[in-house]
Parts: C-alpha cells; sequence; structure tokens
C-alpha cells in the first residue's frame, strides 16, 4: 500500500506468466498436448477422473445440461442469489428454473430452501459457491441423492476451496469453473468442466473439439488487460492513477470499473459468440499451469486476509459481517459485508482511500431479465442481502499494513455514517 490507498482488486496475473504468453505465442508447440496437460493436472488437483478445457463456463454449462440429456420443461434449482447468466443460459436451453433461497450471510444455496423447491419435474441442482464460500456439500449431496438429483457445482467463485477437507467440484456429478482475470486463478479468459462421468466427458470433450480454434488475439487482449491491471493495481501507480479516476468518476455519478467489469456484462447476449464453439489454445493452458503451481498459495493468503477481517469487524456497529457453512473453508473471493446503507459506507471507504464495489450478482428471483421467474417474495435472504451487501478488498496483494488500514477506515466509516 502507499498513501492508505487500497484497490478493489488486483489481478492474480504474474510478470512471469506475462512471458509465459509471449513465449507461447513466439512458439506454440503442440497445443492440444499443453491443453491435455493442464486439463490433467487440474483434474488431479480437484480429484475427478476428467477435466475438459472449455471456452466459458457457461457454455460449459450448456455443454454439461445437454449431456446429461435433459428435456425442455425439466426443472433445475438454482441459488437466487447469482450470476444473471447461469439461469439466462438454462432459460435458452429450454429448461424451467426454480429459485432457491440463500443463506442471510452465508450467501450460499440453503440446503433446506433447495428440499422445499423441489418438484417432480426437478432433475438438478446447481450449488454455487458465490464469493469463495464452499455449500454445505454434505447437506446438498445426501437431499439430491434422496430424490434422485444430478448435482451441477457452480465452482466459478471458488477454485481450490475445501468442505470438510475436499476440494469443491469434485462434490458434484459435474462442476464448472472459470478463468477470467478478476478470478483467483486466470488462463486469461476460458473455463473448465469436471467430472467422474465418462460418458458426460465424452460428449463435452467431443463438443469442445468440433469447435474452432479460440482467437489468439482474445489471449493476446487479456494478457495486455491482465498486465495492465497489474501495473495500474501497483502500489506506487494506484494512489495517482486509477484511484483520482474512480473519486472522480463516483463524484459524476458513475463507477468507471464496474461499468467496464460489471454493467458491460449485462449487455451482452447470453453468451458471447467468442466464448461459444471456440477451442482453447495451448497458450491459456500454459498460463493456466503457472497459476495452478500458485492456486494454493493464493488462495490462503486470501482466506489469511479475510480471516483477519472477519474476527476485526465482526463487533463493528451497523455492519455484518459473512458467515460461512460449517465444514466451509472459503478462499475468499470476495469479503462481502452487509450494511443498510451501503452507498454512504461506500462513499465513506472512498474518501479513506478504500475502494469497495457492490459488484455483479444479481437476485434472479426479482430480476427483470426473468419475467418468467419472477417472485419477489419468495427468497428474502437473497433479496435482503442484494440490496445491503458491499465487498471490501480481500486480494493477496494485500500486506498486513493494507488490512490495519481497511479495518480502521471500515470501523470510523461505520461511525461516520451513523451519526
Ligand atoms: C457464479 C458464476 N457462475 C458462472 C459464471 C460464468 O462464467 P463465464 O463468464 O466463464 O461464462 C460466473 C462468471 O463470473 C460466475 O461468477
Amino acid at each position: 500500500m502507499a498513501l492508505g490507498k487500497i484497490p478493489r482488486f488486483s489481478p492474480s496475473f504474474s510478470p512471469r506468466e506475462a512471458l509465459t504468453v509471449m513465449h507461447r505465442l513466439a512458439r506454440p508447440g503442440d497445443e492440444d498436448t499443453r491443453v491435455r496437460s493442464f486439463e490433467e493436472a487440474f483434474a488431479a488437483r480437484i480429484g475427478t477422473r476428467h477435466g475438459i478445457m472449455v471456452p466459458s463456463a457457461r457454455y460449459g454449462l450448456v455443454l454439461l445440461v445437454r449431456a446429461l440429456g435433459f428435456q425442455p420443461g425439466d426443472e433445475v434449482i438454482v441459488p437466487a442469489l447469482t450470476f444473471f447468466a447461469v439461469p439466462a443460459v438454462l432459460l435458452a436451453e429450454g429448461l424451467r428454473v426454480v429459485p432457491a433461497d440463500t443463506g442471510l450471510r452465508t450467501h450460499v444455496l440453503d440446503p433446506e430452501a433447495f428440499e422445499r423447491a423441489i418438484t417432480p419435474r426437478t432433475r438438478a441442482v446447481i450449488p454455487t459457491h458465490l464469493f469463495g464460500t464452499p455449500c454445505d456439500m454434505g447437506r446438498i449431496r445426501e437431499i439430491a441423492d434422496r430424490h434422485d438429483l444430478k448435482v451441477i457445482e457452480d465452482t466459478a467463485q471458488a477454485t481450490g476451496a475445501s468442505f470438510r477437507g475436499r476440494a469443491v467440484g469434485s462434490f458434484g456429478h459435474v462442476a464448472y469453473y472459470t478463468f477470467g482475470l478478476t478470478k483467483n486463478m486466470t488462463t486469461l479468459s476460458g473455463a473448465m468442466v469436471t467430472t467422474d462421468d465418462d460418458a458426460v466427458a465424452e460428449h463435452v470433450r467431443a463438443a469442445v473439439a468440433s469447435g474452432r480454434p479460440a482467437p489468439l488475439e482474445k489471449s493476446v487482449k487479456e494478457a495486455i488487460t491482465g498486465s495492465a491491471m497489474m501495473v495500474a493495481t501497483h502500489p506506487w501507480v494506484y494512489p495517482f492513477t486509477v484511484h483520482p479516476v474512480i473519486v472522480l468518476g463516483n463524484r459524476l455519478g458513475k463507477d468507471p470499473i464496474h461499468e467496464r467489469f460489471g454493467e458491460a456484462e449485462r449487455r451482452y447476449d447470453t453468451i458471447p459468440e467468442a466464448w461459444i464453439d471456440a477451442r482453447p489454445r495451448g497458450v491459456q493452458a500454459a498460463v493456466g499451469l503457472r497459476q495452478l503451481e500458485r492456486l494454493d498459495r493464493l488462495n490462503g493468503a486470501r482466506a489469511a486476509n479475510g480471516r483477519r477481517l472477519d474476527e476485526a469487524l465482526a463487533d463493528v456497529p451497523g455492519l455484518e459481517v459473512p458467515e460461512y457453512p460449517e465444514g466451509a473453508e472459503p478462499i475468499y473471493l470476495s469479503f462481502v459485508v452487509h450494511h443498510d446503507r451501503r452507498e454512504d459506507l461506500a462513499a465513506a471507504l472512498r474518501r479513506r482511500g478504500v475502494d469497495t464495489t457492490i459488484g455483479y450478482m444479481a437476485n434472479i428471483s426479482d430480476h427483470s431479465l426473468f419475467p418468467e421467474i419472477r417472485n419477489p417474495d419468495a427468497c428474502p435472504n437473497a433479496a435482503r442481502a442484494f440490496h445491503r451487501l458491499l465487498h471490501l478488498p480481500v486480494h493477496p496483494n494485500l500486506t498486513p499494513r493494507d488490512l490495519d488500514h481497511m479495518v480502521e477506515a471500515v470501523r470510523s466509516a461505520c461511525r461516520e455514517i451513523a451519526t
């Protein structure tokens, strides 16, 4: 940290990985072999038989529901607080989406709400390990097995997190992950599905193999964006460049980062064209292999920061810190607090140099994109969280001094807005 300015996130992309990109672009080698090596290493880390790289998690989800043989009209239970693209792709596949409530402060699927949402037409459930917090996979798997339902784990925000010592993604019949620049692990766009089911794996692998090679320009563009983020969030650069832009943008009523990484997403079609039918490239796999070597260290640093914030902020008047299902070992992709006046809190923190975001998760049970499933009273916890949540910085590049500064800033900001 320099001058008490703390960015809301910082990419898990290193100069060494930027060099890997340049090296792979100059000498591509055998693309398929490299992709296979990453898939195998990834599956071994999660503990599943198969890993298959896909261009995006949402396209991976499409391939999975097709491989599982779901029919139009089949119901899939989805947590009400999630990323809008998940229900969007299911609806586009002709499936019925049934939102179920999340725990108020865990933000992940409530097993009881899941069980209540089951009907004779239910075929599957999607436990989403939102914000890096594992769902209660013991209860969810038990309920799903009792009702003969498939479990599709949404591990997009929790690669490497565990539940009772076992990696999430290995509890379901299938799971999907995503590796954009804002996630805890990146392959410069690109995603993965894992499963122990040979037939599902074969179906997904064949679909991916029939696609065109992903455009190299996209990887190059992402590598440039990742390098720019690395520089922009560096303590010697951020206070003099990005921070003043954020302050000015917010004074003018627009948050420039949210516009770029949050709002922009909502304008997309369900799946942007570049993210369909594109065969991931060796360069992405090469970055993925390097990231995998660092994953546990990066996750460990996030988790240590998160635990520090959990403890230090637990007693702040007006603020509610997150909770975790028993047995969950979160990786803190985000540290999400609740406050009745979150905009005032965000502004007060900005004045103290701490940047925050409300992020882009939605309450899908009350969303203009999904009139067919709208039922504003059905999921009160998700609705309450949606209107009150705020993400505090928790990324691995925070120093102990940053954390001390943040804790003090949150305490004094909460005091200020309470008066
Ligand atoms: C919870 C969740 N599910 C699914 C996705 C979709 O991933 P992708 O953008 O690779 O399609 C995301 C993306 O951020 C996500 O956060």
